[in-house]
């Protein structure tokens, strides 16, 4: 079996439970891309236009810092990039991760969490991001469930 890595972003704890599930399942290495300022819950409330995730969403070009860590990107073959969906598709942190390593011949596979929507026009968002790597559309793992993650795993 190929050495996977799986990242993720989670701002309120739910794609983190799931990434945490994928990696014992997967026996990968389990990486969490934090923002250099972490979200509190008046920066997440989407109903507010003036809220920093709505502003950050406005605006595809801006990059929220990530706190840096080093991988080895050498030492994988796939990896499984989870994050939930923000506005119909990923936050634009996970381009700032894309941006800050290599991922040039990787297979990445996208799994989400969401309130229902699934990845709308999020592999064309990323692919740019990381132009020599192969993205694909995952899962979207909203029930989190044991059964689901073995099933998604065993899949890949
Ligand atoms: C700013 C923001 C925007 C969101 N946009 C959507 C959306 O477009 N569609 C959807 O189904 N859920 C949306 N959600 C809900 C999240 O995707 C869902 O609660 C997710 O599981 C949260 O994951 P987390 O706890 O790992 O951050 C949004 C949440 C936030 C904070």
């Amino acid at each position: 079996m190929s050495k996977k890595l799986v990242a993720f972003f989670s701002a309120s704890g739910t794609t983190k439970k799931v990434a945490e599930m994928i990696a014992e399942e997967a026996k990968a290495d389990l990486l969490e891309i934090e923002p250099k300022v972490p979200y509190t819950k008046a920066d997440l409330n989407w109903m507010d236009k003036k809220s920093r995730s709505s502003v950050e969403m406005n605006d595809k070009k801006y990059r929220p810092e990530i706190v840096k860590k080093e991988i080895d990107t050498d030492s994988y073959d796939e990896i499984l990039l989870g994050f939930p969906i923000w506005w119909y598709v990923a936050p634009t942190i996970i381009n700032t991760f894309l941006e800050a390593h290599d991922f040039s011949g990787k297979k990445i596979v996208l799994f989400a969490t969401s309130g229902g929507s699934g990845f709308g026009n999020t592999v064309k968002e990323l692919q740019p991001s990381a132009p020599d790597a192969v993205i694909t559309e995952g899962r979207l793992l909203n029930r989190g469930t044991k059964q689901e993650i073995r099933e998604w795993v065993k899949s890949l």
